[in-house]
């Protein structure tokens, strides 16, 4: 079972549940303000000291009707600081309180979207993929470190930002799934991915091979943010049974938190130009993953609003 992802729009802006919340009107508050007199002449002697007490009731009611609309306020702006996303990462926005009507309300999770670079290969933004390869196609990242999982028989590297989200995503996985992460492909260099693919098309043929393997200087693996995980005891490397395992169920709904997304997902071919990889995660940070999962936004291609890229020009 796949966990769902937040719908865009579930969650009610700060402004729409506080609009809920003070609109209705006590009909109480009228009843104390005016009744109409049925009273003795004696009883009638009482009536100023009960509109006194009339009126000081009337004001405690409407201030108990006005103070929770501020608690409502003040919580809510908690709830929205609660949000991963809400914390402040260098040049991401995080939403400002609602001020007045005009106003637009911004979503849980809003960045910008310009804050970092998606061409510079040196950026976690960066998109790669078949129309985008690495400039310089030879790139290579200067900050490799191996990869401290539960399993890592290849030695594989990745860059240091991403190989210590792995790690923290390592040690909850195996809380939370009851799995620990092998990991059988970080880093690959451009002469690597050259070699790997033209292996493939020798076994495949070119056009399979495009399906399931970049052509040198367009593979993810050559930022240094990507890496092909597994369960520890799985019947079959890089396959889509892991999907289904317990490890790859819990990563599809909780890599985000680490900020890793998965690259290739079922139904997305025609944007990504890769048949479904279950098992292939790239890191871009909490703040994007996060963004991305809370908006339900599936690729790279169209979080950056960027055409798809199905095939090489
Ligand atoms: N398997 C992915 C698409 C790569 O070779 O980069
Ligand atoms: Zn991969």
């Amino acid at each position: 079972m796949r966990w769902p992802r937040r719908r865009p729009g579930r969650r009610r802006p700060a402004r729409a549940r506080l609009r809920q919340t003070s609109a209705p009107r006590p009909p109480i508050v009228g009843r104390l303000l005016w009744r109409p007199s049925r009273r003795s002449p004696r009883q009638r002697l009482r009536e100023p000291a009960r509109a006194v007490l009339t009126a000081t009731a009337a004001v405690a009611l409407l201030a108990a009707v006005i103070v929770p609309t501020s608690t409502v306020m003040i919580t809510d702006a908690r709830d929205e600081a609660a949000t991963p996303s809400a914390t402040p990462a260098p040049g991401l926005m995080t939403p400002a309180a609602p001020e007045d009507d005009d106003a637009p309300t911004p979503s849980p999770g809003a960045i910008d979207l310009n804050t970092r670079s998606i061409d510079d290969p040196a950026s976690i933004w960066v998109v790669v993929n078949k129309v985008r390869p690495l400039q310089p196609v030879d790139w290579a990242p200067g900050d490799l470190v191996t990869v401290d999982v539960t399993s890592n028989p290849g030695g594989d590297q990745m860059r240091a930002e991403a190989a210590e989200a792995l790690h923290r995503m390592d040690q909850t996985a195996r809380d939370e799934s009851g799995q620990g992460i092998t990991i059988v492909s970080g880093y690959r260099s451009y002469e690597r991915q050259q070699s790997l693919y033209a292996a493939y098309a020798r076994r495949d043929g070119q056009a399979a091979a495009d399906t399931y393997s970049s052509r040198p200087g367009h593979s993810e693996h050559q930022t240094g943010l990507s890496c092909d995980l597994q369960q520890p005891d799985a019947s079959c490397s890089v396959c889509n049974q892991f999907g289904s395992s317990p490890l790859g169920e819990w990563l599809a709904g909780n890599a985000w938190r680490f900020g890793f997304v998965q690259r290739y997902e079922a139904g997305q071919e025609h944007v990504t130009g890769f048949m479904e990889e279950t098992w292939h995660y790239r890191y871009v940070g909490v703040d994007l993953a996060t963004w991305m999962h809370e908006h339900d936004v599936h690729t790279l291609e169209a979080a950056f609003s960027l055409p798809d890229a199905p095939d090489y020009p």
